[in-house]
């Protein structure tokens, strides 16, 4: 379809911005609905570049609303919705289940409710793309991948109610025969990223000189993805997958964290002009997470073979390229890091 209309949830967050930002560009006969509720983690400082786009439009609201988005299905009418907003920390999920019930499980039926009512009699011209996560997999030992048929096994209050999530939506593809599509993605990282992660809180302490938290002894293994590749499979993924598909999608880029933060602080050691192995030292261990899973590892085999994506980057340039871009963009963390990020740091890191 050359000319739709698609509504993109979440899309003032880190990934959702990216996401906003490739379809916004490379599609200029589209019109990009970024529907938002702007928690602590929406910003619309990650899309001052494309804001004032006349395929752009950006709406505060709830995905939990019914009424709200019953509205905006009315209002313009949207052929697809690409479905990122969600309570996304695992931490926090941890501390307040409930928001991510709400959120996560809540918000997307509420979704799926107002598109089946909507796009009755027409299914095959609508699509619902619903971006998930590894996690609802749940933990590798040493060995092994996680594949589309892997069974669900969510551990975290987060990784339930995403696996939940997962599980409506594919109950609307069965039940109403609506066009559903699913991905679950690994770690990602880059640029937007919000400095409760792993990545972007340690950069911002390492410039700091504050402790860097490594839970428990820093075995625990992610694969982590740059986010404008994680961007780009959503595209290829929302046009060419069939209905009622799953894909993976991840980075064949297994680090334990302890050696990630290695890396991160040398590259920082350069950036900064401080001696080799300065930043090092602000490694501190830390209570583990509960619960923490030991390990992602993902087998995008399917997504590579089907629909002929892969990962463009090599983690080291793209680690490099992300702190460029926090030390380039220092008002933009300190925006995000002063009021509430306070308060959350204290309650997280300092029991
Ligand atoms: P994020 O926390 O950075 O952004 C979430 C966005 O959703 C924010 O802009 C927030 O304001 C918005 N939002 C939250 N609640 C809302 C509501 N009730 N109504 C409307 N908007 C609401 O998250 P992210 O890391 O960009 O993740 C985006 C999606 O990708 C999530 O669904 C997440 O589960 C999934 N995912 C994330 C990763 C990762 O590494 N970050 C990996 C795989 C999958
Ligand atoms: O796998 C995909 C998931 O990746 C996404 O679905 C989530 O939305 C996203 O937040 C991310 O989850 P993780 O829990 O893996 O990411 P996080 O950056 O919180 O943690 C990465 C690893 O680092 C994990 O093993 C926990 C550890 N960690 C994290 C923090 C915040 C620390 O050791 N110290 C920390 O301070």
């Amino acid at each position: 379809m050359s000319d739709q209309t698609i509504i993109i949830t979440g899309g003032a967050g880190f990934i959702g911005s990216h996401v906003v930002r490739r379809f916004v560009t490379a599609y200029p006969d589209y019109t990009i609905i970024n529907l938002d509720k702007l928690t602590y983690a929406g910003n619309l400082a990650n899309l001052k570049d494309i804001e004032d786009a006349p395929n752009y439009k950006f709406v505060k609201g709830d995905i939990c609303d019914t009424a709200f988005i019953e509205s905006l299905f009315e209002t313009y009418k949207p052929d697809a919705v690409i479905h990122l907003a969600a309570e996304s920390h695992v931490d926090r999920s941890i501390t307040n289940p409930l928001d991510f019930v709400m959120t996560n499980v809540v918000g997307t039926v509420t979704l799926l409710n107002v598109a089946k009512n909507a796009w009755k009699g027409a299914y095959d011209k609508h699509r619902f793309y619903h971006v998930s996560t590894d996690e609802v997999y749940g933990s590798l030992g040493a060995e092994g991948m996680f594949e589309e048929t892997t069974a669900y096994d969510p551990h975290s209050p987060y990784s339930a109610s995403k696996a939940s999530s997962d599980h409506f939506v594919r109950a609307y593809y069965d039940t109403y025969g609506m066009d559903c599509v699913i991905s679950n993605c690994s770690n990602n990282y880059g640029s937007h990223h919000f400095p409760e992660k792993l990545i972007p809180l340690s950069i911002n302490n390492i410039k700091q000189n504050k402790p860097i938290p490594i839970y428990g002894k820093g075995e625990n293994v992610r694969d982590w993805l740059f986010v404008e590749d994680h961007a780009r499979a959503i595209d290829i993924i929302f046009h060419k997958a069939a209905s009622g598909t799953t894909y993976n999608i991840g980075g064949h880029n297994e680090w334990t964290n302890i050696d990630l933060i290695h890396l991160l602080c040398a590259i920082m050691d350069q950036k900064l002009g401080r001696e080799a192995g300065a930043s090092a030292k602000l490694i501190t261990y830390v209570t583990d997470r509960a619960g923490h899973d030991l390990r992602y590892a993902i087998d995008a085999t399917k997504l590579q073979e089907e629909l002929g994506w892969a990962p463009s980057l090599q983690f080291e340039e793209g680690l490099e390229r992300t702190v460029d871009w926090y030390l380039a963009n220092e008002d933009w963390l300190q925006n995000v890091t002063s009021g509430a990020y306070q308060q959350y740091y204290e309650h997280q890191y300092k029991r």
